[in-house]
């Protein structure tokens, strides 16, 4: 595991060959400027490289950074990220059970705020109405923990951004537009590209905090995913970048913070006009005649409008409901 505040000399020796991009740093140089002998050093540049930097190395000249990393470590993330609050703290694991139980497990303490919790692999990753989330390496899981100052009514709203966020992202960094399928689903030809799942902890009428996590089919092999959740989901998948695309999922993941942490300033200004219109035009369910299967049975009829407050309308010729939580089960 790394995290934040690892201020380690691998960190430190990563920033200095970023920083040093057409020279190569010397071996002497780097081992004075942090105080570590040639033999540590070397030691942590074989650890960058075990991590996928590729490091040049020649005797007597010194190293020489080639490539960065596709993984997504803490430092690589807040290089460059524009948030005020959100992924200042991340924690970062190799392969993990879930990122969302971890980070429920550490969400009581109240420094947790803004926090992110990613992994490479997920070994139980949880989706929605407790179904099971396929997280194979290639993919983006992370976990998000914020305290929002918010009334408990605004909580319907938050897997609405998310979704908003995620689409916004995906649109800038990859120059592709998703779908949102209700609630929040995203969708590429009417497969899923990404899940969002929010578990709250609620203190009388506030929200005390709220985990967000994001599974992210960023470059998977769909055909192996379909074959893990077949059973048990009603939905094909697809990848959201190919094996030759080059793009950093670095990129997105920065992307998507920022425009997360932009919304809920939206939110916090009361603003949910703005949401509404936004996740609206990129829905694939308003307007449509669907069937929503919810707790309470199926329920079929047109998508009419989200509500201010996250529902969705659905209308038929006896009635119109309102919906909070439910799955599209065909359109
Ligand atoms: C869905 O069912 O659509 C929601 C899927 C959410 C999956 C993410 S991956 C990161 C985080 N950790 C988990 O165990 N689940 C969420």
């Amino acid at each position: 595991m790394y995290s934040s505040y690892d201020n380690s000399s691998l960190v430190k020796i990563i920033s200095l060959l970023k920083s040093q991009k057409l020279e190569y740093l010397s071996g002497v140089d780097l081992s004075e400027s942090l105080c570590l002998s040639r033999a540590a050093i070397w030691k942590q540049i074989k650890k960058l490289q075990s991590l996928g930097y590729k490091i040049d190395s020649k005797p007597k000249v010194g190293y020489k950074l080639l490539k960065k990393t596709k993984l997504l470590l803490p430092w690589e993330i807040t290089d460059g990220l524009k948030t005020t609050l959100f992924g200042k703290n991340i924690y970062y694991f190799d392969t993990i059970d879930s990122t969302q139980d971890f980070a429920l497990g550490i969400s009581s303490r109240k420094q947790e705020n803004g926090t992110v919790v990613i992994s490479q692999k997920q070994t139980h990753g949880r989706g929605r109405l407790n179904r099971r989330w396929a997280s194979p390496r290639g993919g983006i899981w992370l976990s998000l923990i914020i305290r929002p100052e918010f009334e408990l009514s605004a909580i319907t709203l938050f897997p609405i951004i998310t979704a908003l966020a995620l689409a916004i992202a995906v649109e800038k960094v990859l120059k592709i537009k998703p779908e949102i399928k209700w609630p929040n689903d995203l969708t590429l030809a009417d497969k899923k590209i990404a899940g969002i799942l929010v578990d709250a902890s609620l203190e009388s009428n506030k929200i005390d905090y709220l985990v967000i996590g994001v599974g992210i089919n960023f470059k998977i092999d769909p055909t192996e995913v379909e074959r893990v959740i077949k059973r048990t989901v009603n939905y094909g998948v697809t990848t959201l970048v190919g094996t030759n695309n080059k793009t950093e999922p670095v990129k997105l993941v920065q992307a998507f913070l920022f425009e997360l942490e932009r919304f809920c300033d939206i939110l916090l200004k009361n603003n949910t006009k703005y949401i509404i219109k936004e996740w609206t035009k990129r829905s694939s369910t308003i307007g449509q005649v669907i069937t929503v299967s919810t707790s309470c049975g199926k329920i079929k009829g047109k998508a009419i409008r989200l509500d201010s407050d996250g529902a969705l309308v659905i209308s038929n010729k006896d009635k119109v409901e309102r919906i909070f939580v439910g799955d599209v089960i065909d359109t």
